[in-house]
């Protein structure tokens, strides 16, 4: 593999390659690829678990799956659906998978507000000495009906603080966020030593409700909108800079997430 290489797609790999970090593993939810069996198994294992594609981005083909007494569920866009039996649904997710690589991924109860998702994205960028530095974290809540909180699907963007004092408070929020920070070093160190010319990510960061943080994925090519539409504006001048600083420039073109205010 090309160790000039900047970008990195399949979650799979990603995930193997944090795997080999022991403080990061305790924050890796469990993976698969996916299959009827592996489906089975991690479904009654973990009772709720996401399936997506191994190279996708922005939500697309992010689909929910629960398990309930008798029937399951699953939720691909704004509708949920419901089979009666095991058979139903994976002859359902076949018709989906069955073109291109999918995993199955331990689902995290994400905490909510207004009965909504929401978890964070933590960029970290190298500054122009080349040092990693975590520029900014960002909230982004579920669109009312998704499974999801992509901004490209209709998430909304808050500012951290505001949505994690309330089941954290302002204190432990604040420790927290410093967490996901540490996280993201951690993580940068483990991607720039087989990557050597990465010079940015992006974690999508899902806190459960005993406020453990849960790595959900590790953008290569982070997406720096969500930063836009946060009242302090200090954060994505900073992540622009840098980014110019290695020769990236972002279009900013950022049409479909709201603003909290
Ligand atoms: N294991 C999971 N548990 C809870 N929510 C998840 C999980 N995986 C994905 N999600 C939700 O789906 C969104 C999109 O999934 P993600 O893995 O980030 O793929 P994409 O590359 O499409 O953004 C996440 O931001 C999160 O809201
Ligand atoms: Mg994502």
């Amino acid at each position: 593999m090309s160790k000039s290489k900047r970008r990195v797609k399949s979650k799979l790999l990603k995930h193997h390659i944090l795997l080999s970090s022991r403080r990061l593993a305790r924050h890796l939810p469990a993976v698969r690829r996916y299959s009827q069996r592996a489906l089975l198994y991690m479904l009654h294992r973990y009772g709720m678990v996401y399936v997506k594609p191994d190279n996708g981005s922005m939500g697309r083909g992010v689909i929910r799956v629960e398990a309930h007494k008798g029937y399951y569920t699953y939720h691909q866009g704004i509708r949920p659906v419901k089979c009666r039996s095991f058979r139903t649904l994976a002859a359902r997710l076949r018709t989906i998978t069955r073109h291109r690589r999918y995993l199955i991924q331990k689902g995290i109860h994400a905490l909510r507000h207004k009965g909504r998702p929401y978890d964070f994205r933590v960029m970290i960028q190298r500054r122009p000495d080349r040092i990693w530095e975590p520029t900014g974290i960002a909230a982004r809540l579920a669109h009312p009906r998704k499974a999801v909180t992509n901004g490209s699907q209709g998430g909304t963007i808050y500012d951290p603080l505001d949505l994690l004092r309330r089941p954290a408070g302002k204190r432990k929020a604040k420790r927290l966020l410093r967490r996901m920070d540490r996280m993201a070093l951690l993580t940068s160190a483990k991607m720039a030593k087989r990557y050597p010319f990465m010079n940015e990510l992006g974690l999508d960061i899902a806190v459960d409700s005993k406020l453990k943080p849960w790595i959900l994925e590790v953008n290569t090519r982070p997406d720096p909108c969500p930063f836009t539409l946060l009242p302090d504006q200090s954060l994505i001048k900073r992540i622009v800079a840098y980014g110019e600083a290695y020769g990236r420039s972002y279009p900013l073109k950022c049409g479909k997430a709201r603003s909290a205010r």
